[in-house]
């Protein structure tokens, strides 16, 4: 049998499957925890792949492997290849002020032209502006800019050359200075934001096209973002909107065409297949659900029966989750809110049906920007942690006025990375054809008055701008 591993090395932690190349089927896995915090030192991440694989085993047996990762974050590396500053991950809202100067200087339209999105704290182009403006020496320091995926994969590498950072066209698209549509670096952007443009990019490879080899032989992937990566675990064809609730909130599809969109509510990525990933994300998803249990004082198995028990809309309760501020809306300094409180819905059950239905409001907003830019919707399958929630599949298609479907929970971003791999070990036009998850079919009368209240919510307690 022929093995192949597939990391996903998420915000909070590091998953490593490893798979029969062939069919598919699960062999074992592992997983190690990440520190917390929206900074982290790329080290972390290197100590928790060799935690997972431990835990997985060990990689005996495996030809080949790859990484999918986190999005977006800046890790920066000195002309020695040393990280010059810890990693300013995709959920670290300083360089918001970055953003906007950003859009303001070269205006929305001809970003979303350029590179297919118009930036916002998340992106690694506004983290570079934030470093040339606040940290000039660690700029300075910065010889090669890469993304978390790319990093790993060129420690694996192990040569510790910058000549062999490689990425892929489904993260690099993420950048704010790769265009997806050209395949192209614009380095013109590059030099907008962070002042020069003579920094090292990892070398941008095709979705199959192999990285080399670890010291030990392994074939390595090019690797992609997490969220190419998950709807490539999953086979996510035409028709198919992947609705992720890990921690960021994710509505993706995979299309033949890209997305530019000026309002900045659709980031127009590429897929890890060689099309495109339209998607929206939300900053607060699965820990609006770890708050809320937190506030009762309950696990989630009881946080999803008190939902289930309090009535649709929650007698006029509303929560509006931006708990770590928001990014679509792009809301940057937006705090949380629990709004309409009455001696009715001061319970603990209205509380949670609030959580969940906020937390779903959010991403039916996201669903409907995907619509209204001509994505076809056959089938919205709900993926990530929170989608575990009994909860959440229940009242989902209340909230998205159309069925959901739930795949067996999985680690969907990790067999991406694991199927890429198989690809790259086949070789050929397309990933090897692995037997698809079950899906688990939701329907439930649809409940528009609960988004309506929730868009007057969020819009009354949206902050004042100065
Ligand atoms: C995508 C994004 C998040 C991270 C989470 O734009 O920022 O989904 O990739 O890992």
């Amino acid at each position: 049998m022929s093995l192949v591993a597939g990391i996903d090395s998420s915000t909070q932690s590091c998953t490593v499957v490893i798979r029969d190349a062939a069919t598919g089927e699960l062999v074992r896995s592992g997983r190690a925890p990440h520190p917390p915090g929206t900074e982290v030192d790329p080290n972390a991440w290197w100590d928790a792949l060799q935690g997972a694989i431990a835990d997985a085993g060990g990689l005996d047996g495996v030809e080949a492997m790859a990484v999918a990762g986190q999005q977006h974050g800046m890790v920066c590396l000195d002309a020695d290849g040393e990280v010059v500053r810890p990693a300013l991950l995709w959920n670290d809202t300083r360089s918001a002020g970055a953003a906007a100067d950003l859009v303001a200087e070269l205006g929305a339209k001809e970003w979303a032209a350029a590179v297919g999105l118009v930036p916002v704290a998340s992106f690694t182009a506004t983290k570079l502006r934030w470093l040339a403006t606040h940290e000039p020496e660690n700029a300075a320091r910065t010889a090669a800019v890469c993304l978390p995926h790319d990093w790993l994969t060129w420690r694996l590498r192990g040569t510790g050359s910058l000549d062999d950072l490689v990425t892929d066209r489904s993260d690099a698209s993420g950048t704010g200075y790769f265009s997806g549509i050209t395949g192209e670096y614009r380095l013109d952007l590059l030099e907008r934001a962070f002042g020069r443009a003579d920094v090292r990019l990892p070398r941008v490879l095709g979705p199959a096209e192999a990285a080399g080899r670890t010291p030990d032989g392994v074939l390595l992937g090019p690797g992609a973002g997490d969220n190419a990566g998950a709807a490539l675990g999953l086979g996510a064809g035409d028709g198919d909107v992947v609705v992720s609730l890990g921690t960021s909130g994710v509505v993706s599809a995979v299309t033949t065409t890209a997305a530019a969109d000026d309002t900045g509510i659709i980031a127009g990525f590429a897929s890890a297949t060689g099309e495109n990933l339209p998607i929206v994300v939300t900053l607060n998803s699965a820990r609006v659900l770890d708050a809320t249990a937190r506030i009762l004082g309950v696990d989630h198995d009881e946080l999803a029966r008190l939902a289930l028990s309090a009535p649709a809309g929650a007698d006029g309760l509303v929560l509006v989750p931006y708990l770590e501020g928001e990014r679509t809306p792009n809301r940057p300094d937006a705090t949380g809110a629990l709004h309409g409180l009455t001696l009715t819905s001061c319970t603990p059950a209205h509380v949670a049906r609030a959580a969940v239905e906020g937390l779903l409001c959010g991403l039916a907003d996201a669903l409907d920007a995907l619509v209204t830019a001509g994505v076809s919707v056959r089938r919205a399958l709900l993926v990530g942690g929170a989608a575990r929630s009994d909860a959440v599949a229940r009242i989902a298609p209340a909230v998205f006025g159309r069925p959901v479907l739930r795949p067996t929970p999985g680690e969907y971003v990790a067999d991406g990375a694991a199927r890429q791999a198989a690809w790259v070990l086949a070789g050929g036009d397309g990933p090897p054809e692995w037997t698809a998850a079950d899906t688990e079919t939701f329907e439930a009368d649809p409940t528009p008055f609960v988004r309506e209240r929730y868009a007057q919510v969020r819009e009354l307690t949206a902050p004042r701008r100065p």
